[in-house]
């Protein structure tokens, strides 16, 4: 049954009444929609607009339904056209008359506002414990490996020495910031919409600070047209999905590119990879792979909602149903990816003496700033220090050997400054490591 039959003297297309529905996606937000209208339904009796008894009888219809599809033994009807209409469906079919007081001094409008902002919030909450469980690894791995020394990287190239620790810690510091961004989205929606109506309000003397209360927001909505469009709350989510993909995307191909064997920095357990069925040797990083490959999803239903919101006049228009799928898309992906990508982590072996040999090996003059900035202790300008050192290991690529296997008298061909104290200077230990 439609909720706006009245008007209507022509039943709906079937292929339209299938193209408007948006059951088969929202019926997740059963919950919340039930939720949202047990604090409606005791507020309009509180207020005298229903009477108590029919207030009850509905919240205690509305609990009971809630535990029924909860408990399996109610199936949700998708021929209807959202959860919002088959949840007042049933309660009308349940109790006849009373339930139809429900919708009073309320819209779909505010109902789905309502909804999608708690749903928002749960599963704000929901991310950001998997986060912190990923966090839980990475502080562990990085104390763990606190004094691994590898290479470190610009451009790809070798650059300098540095812990694995260190290399840790920066992701630590990207997954923290997400926590922080996520704290702040559950901040931002944390107004309560009902009372909104359609657009314009209501006339009935509402009490939205009852509601507001029981549903536990911190405010309620101020204007009624921007309350009922706006979806920046949705935005903002997807946002934060999307930059914690991002993040985890730059781990994945990091990790990709050290279980290579031209790194041989990392093996990642035989749980997280797959084989070939043509190739018996292989054994690839599937699940990174996947989870990389999946942040290109995200970021695209962030800017595909973004171009649906973009010049739509106040207030309600149904391209706002669009959020819907975007929303779950981006939720259903990110919670495996996180914890999928710390279960990897958890698993994964970590080279420590090949990252080392890595950082020591001919031809990554990882220690060439080292005899920079021992030049420069030496009362040498860094610039003059830069291009001595510069050809210094000019001269060490010609010869084959690494900074540290040269002869004092070989350093001094190249400035009288250096002196025998330059091999602690240069050597890659962990205290030579600055951070
Ligand atoms: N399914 C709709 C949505 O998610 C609910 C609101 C419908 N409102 C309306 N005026 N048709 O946006």
């Amino acid at each position: 049954m439609n909720m706006w039959g009245g008007i209507f003297t022509e039943p709906p297309s079937a292929l339209a009444h299938a193209f408007n529905s948006s059951i088969a996606f929202d019926k997740r937000l059963y919950k919340h929609d039930i939720r949202g209208s047990i604090a409606h339904a005791e507020m309009l009796g509180k207020c005298g607009i229903i009477s108590q008894s029919d207030s009850g009888a509905i919240v205690a219809e509305l609990e009971q339904i809630l535990a029924d599809i909860s408990g399996g033994t109610l199936k949700i009807d998708e021929s209807c056209e959202d959860i919002h209409t088959f949840i007042e469906n049933e309660l009308v079919a349940r109790i006849g008359e009373v339930g139809k007081r429900l919708h009073t001094a309320r819209s779909r409008n505010d109902q789905v506002a309502l909804s999608l902002r708690m749903y928002c919030r749960e599963q704000n909450r929901e991310i950001w414990k998997l986060l912190n469980a990923l966090l839980d690894i990475l502080d562990e791995l990085a104390v763990v490996h606190a004094d691994t020394i590898m290479p470190g990287y610009t451009h790809l190239q070798k650059a300098q020495p540095v812990t694995l620790g260190l290399y840790i810690g920066a992701y630590r510091e990207m997954f923290l910031r997400d926590c922080v961004s996520l704290d702040n989205a559950c901040a931002d929606n944390n107004s309560m919409p009902l009372g909104s109506g359609a657009l314009a309000g209501t006339a009935f003397p509402i009490d939205r600070e009852y509601v507001r209360k029981k549903l536990e927001f911190r405010c309620v909505t101020r204007n009624s047209l921007d309350a009922v469009s706006d979806r920046d709350f949705v935005l903002e989510l997807l946002f934060v999905i999307s930059t914690i993909m991002l993040h985890l995307s730059r781990f994945c191909e990091e990790l990709i590119l050290w279980a290579t064997q031209e790194f041989g920095y990392v093996t990642i357990a035989e749980a997280y990879s797959t084989g070939s069925s043509i190739m018996p040797q292989k054994k690839n990083p599937d699940t990174l792979e996947l989870i990389r490959g999946k942040s290109g999803r995200v970021f695209g239903n962030l800017s595909g909602f973004f171009a649906t919101v973009k010049s739509l006049p106040l207030t309600y228009n149904k391209d706002m149903q669009e959020c819907h799928e975007a929303l779950y898309d981006s939720v259903d992906t990110v919670k495996p990816c996180l914890y999928l990508f710390a279960e990897v982590l958890k698993t994964a072996s970590f080279h420590t003496e090949r990252m080392h040999e890595s950082a020591t090996a001919v031809g990554g003059y990882m220690n060439a700033t080292y005899a920079a900035d021992y030049l420069a202790r030496k009362g040498i300008p860094f610039r003059d220090a830069h291009e001595i050192v510069g050809k210094l290991v000019n001269y060490s690529i010609t010869h084959n050997k690494r900074l540290e296997d040269m002869t004092l008298g070989e350093f001094q061909r190249f400035s009288d400054k250096f002196e025998a104290d330059v091999f602690d200077a240069i050597s890659i230990t962990r205290s030579n490591i600055c951070s």
